[in-house]
């Protein structure tokens, strides 16, 4: 498969801290400008991601969600206690609809992760039938009641989240047979649009997992997910600190970032073994970096700030993905608002886009675009020495109108170096280029509320490529330019 798939560029949000309420969701009480209680400036922003897909309503969460606790006369329902983040009241204000409506505008695919850990079948059955069936059943009846006519369309459903943990302490054996039967409930209302089932997979480098759910349960899924985050210091109970980090926190967090393609490697020889046809995708849905709290903030609710070295870990997982384009079929950054490497920080009605953004931004390019083989050198000797630093990197793509696009970063963080592209599969030569970058005076440039602009995308016009089809890039220190050939 040599596409892109546009999913990889997905998103995820979860009731965890300030993501959905006050991040997405400020209620149509609210003085911050909103429509319908969206907040129209996130969502704004958001848009201008052409974001594919959107995973709600966890993580954790997912897995003590009930559903019907968020439908209905806003007045009328069920608070409760978020116990995985924070212990703090889930007001169940931003429910189905909510959450549909927020999709719809985006104007991306819907997916929605079930409760097994909590839940019983029939309370997803029921769900997927409210969502999807249009019938005269019960259920469709109280969406109709709800204000809500027609079905929508879900194109992605997940049984389950981390069952291993918190969805429920499972041992993959028995996950799998409980997959077997939740899923039997995720039924196809809309023949012409089947829902696509994805599993809960595994974390890091439990293979085991990969291993024990394939084997008994591939032939019932479309998707097996795969969680990995990214931590600088290799030490969940010291992440480390988004800004102010130590100089080689730096390189740390590319090399550990550079597992995600291990990982991947790993996990997708085992589901070759059950599934040599690749029909199961292997879905990221959930990662990202992932540093200590800002300081003064509710640990439980994983508020971090986002630098330079955040935006380029983004980017060069983004040319993982890219790689492994034969499996994985879909990734899901964590996430979108306010928590963990989000793509949007709020503060009240202020907001900001954050390096990691831009990157998203500079990249959705690649979304659904030919992926193209190239080949990167550079004649600067420090950047072919052998050190423990990640140098440079690249990806290229060609999109339906026939333009070539060029992601390159430089990992370096004092040195500007040259990168020398040839393109192997595409007539480039003498083609004009034009460009954008993302750079900062430091490496954990970023931007606040009072200097939201800090860092931002500039222009970047690097010469033509020569008669040989070659494109010699003067790329800064700590950079990622994004180049298209037309
Ligand atoms: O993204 C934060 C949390 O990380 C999710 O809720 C969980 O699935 C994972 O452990």
């Amino acid at each position: 498969m040599d596409n892109i798939p546009r999913e990889r560029y997905g998103h995820f949000a979860e009731h965890l801290g300030r993501c959905i309420h006050e991040g997405i969701w400020v209620g149509e009480d609210s003085d911050i400008p909103h429509t319908r209680g969206l907040r129209n400036d996130v969502v704004a922003a958001l848009k201008k991601l052409s974001i594919p897909g959107l995973r709600w309503p966890g993580g954790c969460f997912a897995d003590e969600y009930h559903w019907q606790d968020g439908i209905g006369p806003r007045n009328k329902r069920r608070p409760m206690i978020n116990n995985h983040w924070g212990g703090v009241v889930e007001s169940n204000q931003f429910g189905t609809h909510e959450f549909m409506d927020l999709v719809e505008t985006l104007g991306c695919d819907a997916y929605i992760a079930g409760n097994v850990g909590s839940g019983t079948v029939r309370e997803m059955q029921e769900w997927v039938e409210y969502l999807t069936a249009n019938v005269d059943s019960a259920m469709v009846q109280l969406r109709r009641t709800n204000g809500r006519k027609e079905p929508w369309r879900v194109r992605y459903f997940g049984v389950g989240n981390e069952n291993w943990i918190c969805g429920g302490k499972m041992r993959p054996e028995f996950y799998a047979d409980e997959y077997r039967r939740y899923q039997t409930c995720v039924r196809h209302h809309q023949p012409d649009r089947p829902i696509y089932r994805i599993a809960c997979g595994a974390s890091e480098d439990d293979f085991r997992w990969t291993e024990v759910v394939m084997e008994r349960a591939a032939d019932y899924m479309d998707g097996l997910s795969f969680h990995f985050y990214t931590i600088p210091t290799d030490d969940w109970e010291d992440k480390g600190s988004a800004t102010g980090f130590a100089p080689e926190q730096w390189s740390a967090a590319f090399r550990r970032a550079t597992r995600m393609d291990e990982l991947l490697t790993k996990h997708s020889a085992i589901m070759d073994r059950f599934d040599p046809e690749k029909r199961v995708g292997l879905i990221v849905d959930e990662w990202g970096i992932w540093h200590n709290v800002e300081p003064g903030t509710n640990p439980r609710f994983l508020y971090q700030q986002n630098t330079l070295r955040d935006a380029l870990v983004a980017a060069q997982t983004l040319h993982i993905f890219h790689r492994h384009r034969e499996r994985v079929r879909m990734a899901n950054i964590a996430q979108t608002v306010n928590v963990l490497q989000a793509m949007i920080l709020t503060e009240g009605p202020r907001m900001l886009c954050t390096p990691t953004y831009h990157v998203f931004e500079m990249m959705k390019v690649h979304q659904d675009s030919t992926f193209l083989p190239i080949a990167l050198s550079s004649s600067d000797e420090t950047a072919s020495a052998a050190d423990d630093l990640l140098l440079l990197d690249a990806s290229a793509s060609r999109d339906s109108d026939g333009r070539v696009h060029l992601s390159v970063i430089n990992f370096d963080p004092d040195r500007s170096h040259d990168a020398s592209i040839t393109f192997l599969a595409a007539d480039a030569a003498g083609k004009s280029v034009a460009g954008r970058i993302l750079t900062g005076e430091t490496c954990d440039a970023n931007n606040t509320f009072d200097d939201p602009k800090c860092v931002m995308p500039r222009d970047f016009t690097p010469d033509p490529i020569s008669e040989t089809g070659q494109l010699t890039l003067q790329l800064p220190a700590r950079s990622i330019a994004l180049i298209s050939i037309s």
